[in-house]
Parts: structure tokens; sequence; C-alpha cells
């Protein structure tokens, strides 16, 4: 069973910059929603109860943003605005939330390896900020289910464009049953020329607490930062670890473009504001 999951939240948005420079990325709204409320939110409805957030310097806002906010609560409730205030309040008693601060950006491997002590030793979701990711079944829940079947830690993987496959980890893999891969290598954001197919990880993992032990051992790798790709190239050595194509449409909202449309999406699916926002675009 799975109860935990790791969502790290300490890199330094530089490609949203300036908007990143007093802001965390996760912040960033898709119209009024923060990105980093998707993923908690995906991560509930998948029955997870214990959430832990890899912050870092500048990173408060995130914080403040799951706790009550009194003076807030107090001027809707005076103001006789209580849909905007059950909202407010409903933020804040989402799921038990626990923050553990990376002291410097030394990449994603680092900062999953800091929720060790929290994680302890069971097996733990990874959920990170930049995927949105729209899906009936939620994706790291789809990911649970499979890890309840095969007992291995599992990776979120989708097709990318062949001009994109140097932004991914990318896995080298068979297809056992329908949409699920055996991992045989897995290389971080290789050139093109090197990757040993387009099948890139998503962010989604489920991972056993032995990905703890691999991150350790794992030196610098791409950006001079310790890559999480890096430490389960060092897990595959010892156990078996397993791909799946989720169902479902991903949004890399860390990316302009991929923010840009997911705003769009979710814009023409709300009701209080697809008409205009279809009628803008055709225009
Ligand atoms: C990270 C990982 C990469 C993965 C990607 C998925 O890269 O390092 O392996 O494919 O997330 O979004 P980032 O996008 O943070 O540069």
């Amino acid at each position: 069973m799975i109860r935990k999951a790791v969502i790290p939240a300490a890199g330094l948005g530089t490609r949203f910059l300036p908007a990143t420079k007093s802001m965390p990325k996760e912040m960033l709204p898709i119209i009024d929603k923060p990105i980093i409320q998707f993923v908690v939110e995906e991560a509930i409805a998948s029955g997870i109860e214990d959430i832990i957030i890899i912050t870092g310097r500048g990173k408060r806002a995130i914080e403040d943003y799951f706790d009550t906010s009194p003076e807030l609560e107090t001027h809707l409730l005076q103001n006789g605005k209580y849909e905007l205030l059950r909202e407010v309040k409903d933020i804040s008693s989402l799921a038990d939330i626990h923050y553990i601060r990376q002291k410097e950006p030394k990449g994603l491997g680092d900062a999953v390896l800091k929720a060790e002590k929290h994680v302890g030793d069971e097996p733990f979701a990874v959920l990170l900020g930049d995927d949105i990711i729209k899906a009936d079944i939620p994706c790291i829940k789809q990911l649970m289910n499979l890890f309840e079947k095969y007992s291995k830690p599992m990776i979120a993987v989708e097709k990318v464009p062949k001009e994109k496959v140097s932004s991914y980890g990318i896995i080298k893999g068979r297809e056992i049953e329908k949409s699920v891969y055996f991992v045989d290598d897995i290389i971080e954001k290789p050139p093109l020329e090197e990757a040993p197919s387009n099948i890139g990880t998503v962010g989604r993992y489920v991972f056993t607490p032995e990905i703890f032990d691999c991150i350790t051992e794992t030196p610098p790798g791409k950006g001079n930062e310790i890559q999480l790709t890096d430490a389960i190239r060092i897990l595959i050595e010892e156990e078996d670890v397993y791909g799946y194509a989720f169902e479902g449409k991903r949004y890399d909202a860390g990316d302009k473009i991929g923010y840009v449309k997911a705003i769009v999406d979710f814009a023409l699916e709300r009701d209080d504001l697809k008409e205009e926002v279809a009628r803008y675009i055709k225009r």
C-alpha cells in the first residue's frame, strides 16, 4: 500500500524568469489554481494521505498557500463571499502536508533523497510539479495499481517528439504487456543520436526505499546535478523497473508552450469561461 507522496518543488524555475525571480514556479496559476494544487489533488484522489513537499529558499508562498489564512477568511466572511470562503478553507484542509527544505539546488535526485527519513521503509510515490496530467484514473493511481501487481518500481512514460528527446529521461525498454515496459536502460536527456528510443519519462514514479541508497551513490550528472534518472540507472542493475504508458493527457506546464496549452484547454472546459474563450480563439 502506498500512503506517502513526495513532491519536489525546490527547482529554481529558470524557464519562467523573470516571473519566478520572486515567486515559486509551482505557484504559477492555470487560470486561478496554482500548478502545485493540481499535483496535490492528484495524490489525494489516488488515496495518498501523507504528502511531503521538498522546498527551498524563496518557496514560502507554497507553505502559506496550503495553510489557513485567518485574515482572508474573516474578510470573505464579513463580505458574504461564502463560495470563495469555502474554497479557500478547503485548500488548507486538503491533506497532511509536510515540508522539507533542500538547502542547495543540487538536483531532482538530491531533492527526493531529502524525504528519506520521512518516507522510512515503505514504497512511495513521486510527483513532479511541472507535469499536469488529466486522466479518468489519476496517473499516479495507475502506477500504484500496477505496483500492486509487480511490487517493483514504476515510471510513467510517454512517446515524445524527436526534437524533445533531449529534454527527457529516455528509456530503453521491451513491452511485456500492453503499455508496460521492462526497462533495460535509462538515460537523462540524451542527444537525439544517442537516445535508445523516444519513450520519455514523465514526472510520476513509484519507488521502493532502495532508491535512496542508489541516489546516495549517484555522482553529479547533467547540469552538475544529482539526477533521479541516474539513480534509477543504478537501481536497474539490482532490481526490475517498469515503465507504464499511462492513459491521460499530459501538459508540460514547466514549458512555456505547454503552460499556455494547459490554460487554453482548462478554460475551454470551464462553464464560466468556455463560450467566451472559444469565441475569442475563433475570431
Ligand atoms: C525531469 C527529469 C526527467 C524527466 C522530466 C519529466 O526533468 O529529470 O528525467 O523526463 O522531469 O518532466 P526536468 O523537466 O525537471 O528538466
